[in-house]
């Protein structure tokens, strides 16, 4: 029988780390073709020794994804490849806090800036054209529940993931009625491996699973979704 994603390609960016591996490992389990992108042989290690059961899903590429050059190539590259992108998923970031703004170093501002928030960019510029052509695609950007409550401490953060959620809403409005569909999911502090050694005394009950998460997202990704674009969807749990 056929998978939900079946036939489909789907390109993951950052799909080794603490999110992006649970969006991989689910898109495979329903049938698709996954790309990842990684940068620590590790992680993509990981990875593969659960696609192996089916080796011709899974494919990674080393790509640093703030380099326009290296991200258009490696766009390029995919859809010869598969002839078609079905779904984008981005869920490169990073974390800096624990500072005021004013003690915030303008290096570690630019950094939150760049993997938050130009990384999106910079796939979305090339990865558009090619669903435009094929007058079909979903895009999901993971942004935070950061964007939307600003806490103490974490301006260089939330500016970013506020900035990549009103980017996601204006591609929205400009892919209106083209087939293309982009969304941005919004997460509150994650059931992660890095989270649970950074804050070892909090409630883990308490926070969002990445395979709940991905699950969300798999949704958004497929024709049952139609109807959602331009939506920035909080998946907070009990959190
Ligand atoms: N974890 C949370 O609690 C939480 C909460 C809200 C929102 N989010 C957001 O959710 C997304 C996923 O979070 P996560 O916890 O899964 O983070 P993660 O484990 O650090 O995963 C991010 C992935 O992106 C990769 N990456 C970083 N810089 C890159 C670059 N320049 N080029 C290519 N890949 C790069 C990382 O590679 P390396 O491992 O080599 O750095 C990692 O594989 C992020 O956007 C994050 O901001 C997370």
């Amino acid at each position: 029988m056929d998978k939900r994603f079946s036939g489909k390609s789907v390109l993951v960016a950052g799909g080794t780390g603490g999110l992006g591996r649970a969006v991989s490992i689910a898109f495979l389990e329903e049938g698709a073709k996954v790309v990842v992108t990684y940068r620590n042989q590790k992680e993509w290690e990981d990875l593969k020794e659960i696609g192996d059961s089916n080796p011709s899903s899974l494919a990674g590429h080393r790509v640093d994804v703030t380099d326009e050059a290296e991200v258009e190539q490696f766009v390029q590259k995919i859809v010869a490849e598969y002839g078609h992108l079905d779904v984008m998923v981005n869920t490169v970031g990073a974390y800096a806090g624990g500072t005021k703004l004013w003690e915030t170093d303008p290096k570690v501002f630019d950094q939150m800036l760049s993997l938050n928030l130009r990384s999106g960019f910079l796939l979305l510029r090339a990865v558009v054209p090619a669903m435009l052509k094929q007058k079909r695609g979903a895009i999901i950007n993971i942004s935070s529940r950061a964007a939307v409550d600003h806490a103490a401490g974490g301006a260089a953060y939330a500016t970013a993931k506020a900035a990549a959620v009103a980017m996601i809403d204006s591609l929205a409005a400009d892919l209106k009625g083209t087939g293309v569909r982009v969304n941005s999911i919004l997460p509150s502090i994650i059931d992660t491996e890095a989270n649970r050694k950074a804050m070892p005394n909090a409630d883990f009950a308490q926070w969002p699973k990445a395979g709940d998460i991905a699950r969300v997202i798999l949704f958004l990704s497929s024709d049952e979704a139609q109807l959602i674009h331009g939506a920035a969807v909080p998946v907070y749990g009990n959190s």
